[in-house]
């Protein structure tokens, strides 16, 4: 990975627009292209009312790419947009050099970044499906070094000359193959509820400091980059210390703008951790200028995998990079989402973050009294290792305990084998109103 980032490739970058051109697209495309460890030594921006079938981008514009490439000793040409394998092929035809799309390329960060047996998995699958329809009419068009390189690494330089039989089947293998992680990791998130222990996730736009505030709150070390995409894979680790008692917290790959369809299948892992939660910390970077645009991006993402109604706590992170250092600070409005400002790099703002999350699940506590006959030692010794329980009598009819938890514990509980005794006091408490 690190010799492929330090040999860096040459990338013109073509960025199409329909109205006004927005240098803020370019902006974001740039810094995908040096993710994926490429030099930006071009770009060019082209109007687009209508994509031409068969270039995608009209003769002249090819035709200056072209010249631009040679002039600027460009090797490869990344397109912010979607390109049909027809039109890929084409423009690599006329353009002799090599063209990567929008997915060509985050499909390639992400092969990058994968790091579990999962991770690598997927990405090799997303990969295979995105090269299938690429490989139709072969790759003979362009006498290639296919040595890797951005939107050939991955599985790429071997399956080339197979023919699709063998592609077919190794699509085949890899998707059984992730049926059983799947499987395994059903089993261990079932592990998890049965610690009943209040979920937590950190979604956000990548590059908003997911990773870092992930370290900062649960004082492990995962791997932080100034790269897009650092976590692709789900970590999942405690935060104890709070005032609702222990949550687990999950960091999740970051999001981005027009996430294609086929990866936001392709990593349902990390975002089923962002779907499980009970509650999502949203973080932005502060110092972004496009921050309102990317919370609304993201949240469009959380609609897209049914995690829209999830209570979001808002952090804005970075507050040590803004012009006007801002201080730490905590709003509550009457409604919308609770936000925090907090620097991970400094550490200022955590104390208040730790308190909103508390207040979060401590602030929904189901309270009442419940009697558990003697069959039920199980369910109270569960209740007790959650010191949910806060007095209790013996007597002829059982134990009669005096509960206090937080509600999602409680409901978790009650989802379980013999938690249903737990439904009646959930019954008589009021709906959860997070208050985040
Ligand atoms: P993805 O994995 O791409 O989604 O990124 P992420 O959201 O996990 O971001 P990450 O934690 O990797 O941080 C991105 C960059 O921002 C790194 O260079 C961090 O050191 C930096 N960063 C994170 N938090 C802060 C902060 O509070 N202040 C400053 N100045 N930099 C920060």
């Amino acid at each position: 990975m690190f010799e492929r980032s330090r040999r860096g490739e040459n990338a013109l970058l073509v960025q199409p627009y329909a109205g006004a051109a927005d240098p803020a697209l370019l902006e974001e495309f740039s810094e995908l292209a040096r993710s994926a460890g490429a030099s930006v030594v071009d770009t060019v921006t082209a109007r687009l009312a209508r994509p031409n079938p068969a270039t995608f981008v009209g003769s002249g514009k090819v035709d200056e790419i072209r010249m631009r490439c040679e002039a600027a000793g460009a090797d490869l040409v990344l397109v912010n947009g979607m390109l049909s394998p027809v039109q890929e092929r084409n423009l690599e035809k006329a353009l002799s050099r090599r063209v990567v799309d929008r997915t060509g390329l985050i499909l390639d960060i992400f092969a990058l970044r994968a790091s579990s047996h999962e991770g690598k998995l997927q990405v090799e699958l997303a990969q295979l499906k995105h090269m299938a329809t690429r490989l139709v009419r072969g790759w003979t068009h362009l006498e290639r070094q296919r040595g890797g390189g951005i939107g050939l690494r991955g599985p790429g330089e071997t399956q080339l000359e197979t023919d699709r039989r063998l592609l077919q089947k190794r699509v085949e293998q890899l998707e059984a193959r992730l049926d059983k992680v799947e499987v395994q990791r059903t089993q261990m998130r079932r592990a998890r509820v049965r610690n009943a222990l209040p979920r937590v996730a950190l979604v956000g736009y990548t590059n908003a400091g997911k990773s870092t505030l992930f370290n900062a709150l649960t004082q492990s070390g995962v791997f932080v980059a100034d790269q897009l995409f650092a976590t692709l894979d789900p970590t999942v680790r405690r935060i104890e210390g709070l005032d609702c008692g222990p949550v687990v917290l999950a960091d999740t790959v970051g999001f981005v703008r027009d996430l294609p369809h086929e990866l936001v299948a392709a990593f349902r892992s990390t975002l089923s951790e962002a779907r499980d939660a009970d509650l999502l910390l949203h973080v932005v970077d502060a110092a972004d200028p496009l921050r309102d645009e990317r919370v609304g991006q993201v949240d469009a993402v959380l609609a897209e995998i049914d995690a829209g109604e999830i209570p979001q706590l808002l952090v804005f992170n970075k507050i040590d990079r803004l012009d006007e250092p801002a201080q730490p600070r905590r709003e509550q409005p009457v409604d919308g989402a609770g936000k925090v400002w907090v620097s991970a790099r400094t550490g200022e703002g955590l104390a208040l973050l730790r308190e909103a999350i508390g207040e979060a699940f401590a602030g929904n506590r189901t309270q009442g009294k419940l009697t558990l006959a003697p069959t039920q030692a199980r369910l109270r010794a569960r209740l007790h290792a959650l010191g949910a329980v806060v007095g209790e009598v013996v007597d002829e009819h059982g134990w009669r305990l005096q509960l206090d938890l937080p509600r999602v514990q409680a409901e978790q509980l009650a989802r379980e084998k013999g938690g249903d005794a737990l439904e009646a006091l959930l019954a008589g408490t009021s709906a959860p109103t997070y208050n985040p």
